[in-house]
């Protein structure tokens, strides 16, 4: 049985809430599926002050007492994650910007690798595209492997041919999604993704040292010498392509 969480950033349980519910009722009718809706503002979330003392020395010294600790461990413990937003002001909602700056520091250490990550978006009129383009690359940031999201439409009143689409549009990603929360779940990285890896691990590794958290997390892991964040086997080419971009790396750290 996979578990999949989705959190819900959206004060009212309207349009987000009810595309969430959809969303997880048609992920469970596929099978194997159990799942639970966290709606962001009943949780303590405090605004991040910008200390950096979480990317520099720990996230466990953040001087912000709050959620944030029980919201991460939902998703460490979850096979699958789902994150949900209106559109306000052409972005994702003030609640769910707040959520992820309080995990600026596990962009920096990534830590949810093998599981599978997607966003759902609604909008009134414009601004889903861009959003749902950001909280998947936030997904792939935070080390998920990502099922591209979708955009529904919630101009009220909401005439019953949008409601009709926007029901076949999460329907269609809720089988995207299940098909590859059940497939194994360590793929081989993109070239982008390699590449962000190698570099970022390079620089981390020639430019700072064991004061910092990032370089203490990536040597306690074995990251320095890895391909990548996790075992894959790369075919010569990217074998190559990983090389160059940690000689890359290496240069422009020298500079
Ligand atoms: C403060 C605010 C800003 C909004 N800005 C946009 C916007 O830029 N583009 C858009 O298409 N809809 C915008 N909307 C409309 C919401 O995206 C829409 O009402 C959505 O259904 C709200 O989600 P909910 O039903 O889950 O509360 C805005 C709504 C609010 C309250």
């Amino acid at each position: 049985m996979k578990n999949v969480t989705a959190f819900v950033a959206s004060a009212r349980k309207k349009h987000t809430y009810n595309s969430v519910r959809q969303f997880l009722g048609s992920v469970q009718s596929l099978g194997d599926v159990e799942s639970e809706i966290v709606v962001l503002s009943d949780y303590n979330l405090k605004t991040c002050r910008g200390c950096r003392v979480c990317c520099d020395r720990g996230e466990e010294l953040c001087p912000l007492k709050d959620d944030r600790d029980a919201l991460i461990e939902k998703m460490m413990t979850s096979d699958g994650v789902v994150f949900a937003s209106p559109v306000y002001s052409f972005q994702v909602s003030a609640i769910m910007k707040v959520f992820l700056d309080r995990l600026g520091f596990a962009f920096h250490r990534p830590r949810l690798f093998g599981k599978t990550f997607t966003s759902i978006v609604v909008e009134a009129i414009y601004g889903g595209q861009k959003s749902v383009e950001y909280l998947d690359f936030i997904g792939a940031a935070l080390g998920f492997n990502v099922v591209k999201g979708s955009i529904v439409q919630s101009l009220e009143p909401l005439p019953e041919k949008q409601q009709r689409a926007n029901e076949s549009i999460l329907a269609a990603h809720a089988r995207r999604f299940h098909d590859r929360l059940l497939r194994p779940s360590y793929p081989v990285p993109t070239l982008f993704h390699l590449m962000m890896f190698r570099m970022g691990r390079t620089k981390i590794r020639l430019m700072l040292d064991d004061s910092s958290r990032d370089y203490t997390y990536y040597r306690d892991k074995g990251w320095f010498e890895a391909d990548f964040f996790y075992p894959v086997r790369l075919n010569p080419l990217k074998k190559v392509a990983g090389r160059v971009f940690d000689y890359g790396a290496a240069r422009s750290a020298k500079k």
